[in-house]
């Protein structure tokens, strides 16, 4: 093949209209409520629990509620380009299908690979947060583990741990569910998502009596700088509203229903996070906020024991959700892209009995735990920030191609981003600033992530794509 072609079929784009069309046998009867449902169900979990002591000590001090403000603007113009996108397209696949359709297969690759990071890491990321909520209640109960084991080597404040043996468990448990064909129902979803958020406004409902009014000052200690870095760390308790648009093609009416859903658990997510850190940083001073529980510790601190108590078992309920999701989502994204082609076939077979992704789901749960006890919670955090943040703008510069391609044109969709085309520009602007607000160590692993991506795709996935060797074999 002439140099020339092999460079154009890089950039070959799926068929999205077939795909559209064909009846794909998933029962269409998901609604705005249960999306909303799912949605808060996703987002709210290690995040509000353990980001804000973190953004509040670090970055921005008592003023960290602006840090979520800011992430709130960013994943919002990001979720209503989201909505664009999932209201035109409502297949599964979320962001790696719309941009496999609007940019062609490469960039779809380094997409789909960087969501992969997103997935994976949160994993690894919610279960360390799990362990230690975990652990907080073993401690109600005076049981302790040994310190090895209590989190990953290198984690702040505990020179002897080394294997994070909560996380590990839990990240196995799972799935094994998932492997036996165990998917959370909406209703029992529903139940945590209650569960969750009666647990957060009881922790705001009790310490708002405990708020001291010096803790607020000084009330920016780091200035506008430290409430943007921050905000680079608090964009990853919003990551889950993506996971919404994964189920477009069970949904009612998906056009008017996904961006509801999307935009409303957003929504719901940013006024509970708000609230929290407010009331977070005035009952303890932002210096000693600085650890794995904050929302927990603050309860120690006003000697509420009992409430901290039940509020841990509520964040370890909700994180459970939050796992659910990430492990499902990420079989369920490896097992998109290896139907297409660009991953081994291994990774799509399904379990005769059960229906499920057996190899990837296994393989998932595997690297998902190995990076949970090995790397510790802050680092994970930004990994995963950054891998969604690159996929946020890649969605948000789609949009403009999208409605520049004739082709999308004929599309009926009810959802369109206001102010085109500055919103998608500025929502791809500011992703990439947050970007920039991540450690260099993050940029190190993002970019060895891509290249292992990029060798993957240059020994394997170019010569297995099925879009390419359909267009070979019609091209002959
Ligand atoms: N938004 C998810 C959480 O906070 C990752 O758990």
């Amino acid at each position: 093949m002439d140099h020339k072609k092999k460079t154009s079929t890089l950039f070959l784009r799926k068929d999205i209209k077939t795909d559209l069309y064909k009846k794909t046998g998933l029962e269409k009867s998901l609604t705005a409520f249960s999306l909303i449902t799912m949605g808060v169900g996703a987002i709210v979990g290690a995040g509000i629990f353990i980001t804000p002591g973190i953004i509040a000590a670090k970055y921005a001090g008592p003023g960290a509620f602006l840090s979520f403000v800011v992430a709130a603007i960013v994943c919002s113009l990001a979720a209503l380009c989201y909505s664009e996108f999932s209201s035109t397209i409502p297949l599964a696949g979320s962001a790696y299908t719309y941009i496999y359709a609007v940019f062609g297969e490469f960039i779809a690759w380094i997409l789909g690979w960087a969501l992969v990071s997103e997935y994976l890491f949160s994993v690894s990321a919610v279960a360390a947060s799990w362990s230690s909520y975990f652990q907080n209640i073993l401690a109600g109960f005076h049981w302790y583990l040994p310190e090895a084991f209590r989190a990953a080597y290198g984690t702040a404040g505990m020179p002897h741990a080394i294997f994070d043996l909560p996380a590990f468990i839990i990240i196995m448990l799972l799935s094994f569910l998932l492997i036996g064909g165990v998917r959370e129902s909406a209703q029992i979803n529903a139940i945590m998502v209650i569960l969750k958020i009666i647990v957060i406004i009881l922790f705001i409902v009790v310490g708002v009596f405990y708020i001291r009014p010096e803790n607020y000052h000084p009330f920016l200690p780091f200035g506008m700088k430290g409430v943007v870095s921050g905000a680079a760390v608090a964009f990853y308790a919003y990551i889950g509203f993506d996971a919404v648009s994964t189920a477009a093609e069970e949904v009612k009416n998906p056009q008017k229903n996904v961006p509801l859903g999307i935009i409303g658990s957003l929504l719901i997510a940013t006024v509970l996070y708000i609230a929290l850190s407010l009331v977070l940083v005035g009952m303890v001073k932002y210096t000693h906020l600085n650890v794995a529980d904050p929302v927990a510790y603050a309860l120690h601190f006003i000697h509420q024991n009992w409430v901290s108590g039940i509020v841990s078992l509520g964040a370890v309920i909700g994180m459970t959700t939050v796992l659910m999701v990430f492990l499902y989502g990420g079989t369920r994204l490896v097992f998109a892209i290896s139907r297409d082609g660009l991953l081994p076939r291994v990774f799509s077979r399904l379990s005769t009995k059960t229906h499920v992704p057996v190899t990837n789901t296994w393989l998932f749960g595997i690297l998902g735990s190995f990076f949970a006890c090995v790397i510790p919670i802050d680092k994970i955090t930004e990994l995963v920030n950054i891998g969604t943040l690159f996929a946020f703008a890649m969605v948000s510069i789609g949009i403009v191609f999208l409605r520049r391609n004739p082709e999308f044109k004929e599309l009926d969709s009810a959802f369109k981003v206001p102010f085109y085309p500055v919103l998608p520009i500025v929502s791809f602007i500011l992703c990439v600033i947050l970007m920039f607000e991540l450690k260099s160590f993050t940029w190190i692993a993002f970019f060895i992530w891509l290249v292992i991506g990029l060798i993957f795709y240059f020994s394997y996935g170019y010569r297995h794509s099925v879009v390419r060797n359909r267009y070979h074999s019609e091209n002959k």
